[in-house]
């Protein structure tokens, strides 16, 4: 069992979040952690999911994080050591969650905090929170790979800004703790872990984990990794059905799954590493195959996720409609709450005309 190779900080400690899993992450003191309560978010079974693939079927439900992504995870431990080691400014390109979680822990912290982000293509509740929690916004004219460049050559030239994309390793180091809690929540190794697929570091990150508890001597096996991409915005899985060695590139992503909008992969290498070694693959959806999974959960199962989430119901949704046999049980990464993205919401959605008090009971009761 776990607690007998890795000791765990105890359940009493005052610690937040992720940072019970204090021993795995880079080193902070207590005075330097900033940290809202990250981690720690439900594993939800599907049952509805399950009856309708027929195989056992877990939702780790990301959207209960703080700012409402998994990215918190991340932000938590590289915000804390932005304070260690007392850097005035941090600089991220955003599809949105980034730049909602840093704005959330840069205010924590008292950090400055530079966010750019696609102009039109950001979910409206992830402008938001990055607008309210006062990150010095920027609008560029670009899709996100070109943001990201221009962070990368600001870093290069310009030491004094830090940079808190996914290439920081101290935000991967975070989000491997998603892995730690699926092993705690389900008292062993999942089979299959299917994960939405943008910039490739959630997936990465999470195989890290798991890696990490098997060299701690936990029991078990590696699970099977399965990483989702939008069909616009592919060059994984285009690569995976091709049998290529690197990834077909795109400089026009597109899809309505505005979080995983992302042409060129930055963590390519390490996801490929991760997906190859656990004998999974990628696979792409369409844009009507996410919006019918989308529904699917908040239909039958309750659960309010963004839609770059429900890509992976819909990957679990296409291989067991091509008859892919899947190690149990499956877990599937729900990377976003709904209320990030509330247009995606409404599609379809109508409220009807206002009606006079007098009309209520009638159309109650028929
Ligand atoms: C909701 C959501 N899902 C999935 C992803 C993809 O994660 P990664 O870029 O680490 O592959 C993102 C990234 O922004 C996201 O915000």
């Amino acid at each position: 069992m776990v607690y007998e190779k890795i000791e765990w900080e105890p359940i009493t400690s005052a610690l937040l979040g992720i940072w019970r899993y204090r021993r795995m992450l880079p080193p902070v003191g207590d005075g330097d952690i900033v940290s809202l309560g990250e981690g720690g978010t439900p594993l939800i079974n599907l049952d509805n999911v399950s009856k309708t693939v027929s195989i056992r079927t877990y939702g780790k439900f990301e959207g209960a994080n703080p700012t409402g992504s998994f990215k918190d995870r991340g932000m938590t431990v590289a915000i804390s050591l932005v304070k260690k080691n007392g850097i005035r400014k941090v600089v991220v390109a955003s599809t949105g969650n980034t730049a909602a979680s840093v704005a959330a822990y840069a205010a924590r912290a008292g950090v400055d905090a530079y966010v750019l982000l696609p102009y039109g293509k950001v979910a409206v509740g992830k402008l938001a929170q990055a607008l309210f929690h006062g990150a010095k916004t920027i609008a560029v004219k670009a899709n996100f790979d070109v943001a990201l460049q221009v962070i990368m050559r600001l870093v290069k030239e310009e030491k004094v800004v830090y940079p808190l994309n996914s290439f920081n390793q101290f935000r991967l180091e975070g989000q491997k703790t998603l892995a730690f809690e699926l092993y705690e929540q389900l008292g062993g190794m999942p089979g299959t872990v299917i994960v939405p697929v943008g910039n490739a570091g959630n997936i990465s990150a999470i195989w890290k984990g798991f890696k990490e508890l098997l060299d701690a001597g936990v029991e078990g096996e590696m699970p099977t990794m399965i990483g989702v991409q939008a069909e616009g915005a592919s060059p994984l899985a285009s690569m995976w059905e091709r049998g290529l060695e690197e990834p077909l590139f795109t400089d026009k992503p597109e899809t309505i799954a505005s979080a995983i909008r992302i042409g060129r992969p930055v963590n390519w290498p390490k996801a490929v590493r991760a997906v190859r070694e656990s004998g999974g693959r990628f696979i792409s959806v369409s844009d009507e195959e996410i919006a019918k999974a989308h529904r699917f959960l908040a239909r039958n199962e309750g659960l309010g996720v963004e839609p770059a989430s429900a890509a992976s119901l819909a990957g679990l949704f296409k291989l067991s409609s091509q008859g892919a046999s899947l190690r149990e049980p499956v877990v599937l990464v729900l990377t976003g709450h709904s209320l990030k993205d509330p247009d995606s919401m409404m599609v379809g959605a109508n409220l009807g005309e206002p009606l006079e008090p007098e009309m209520v009971e009638k159309v109650i009761l028929g």
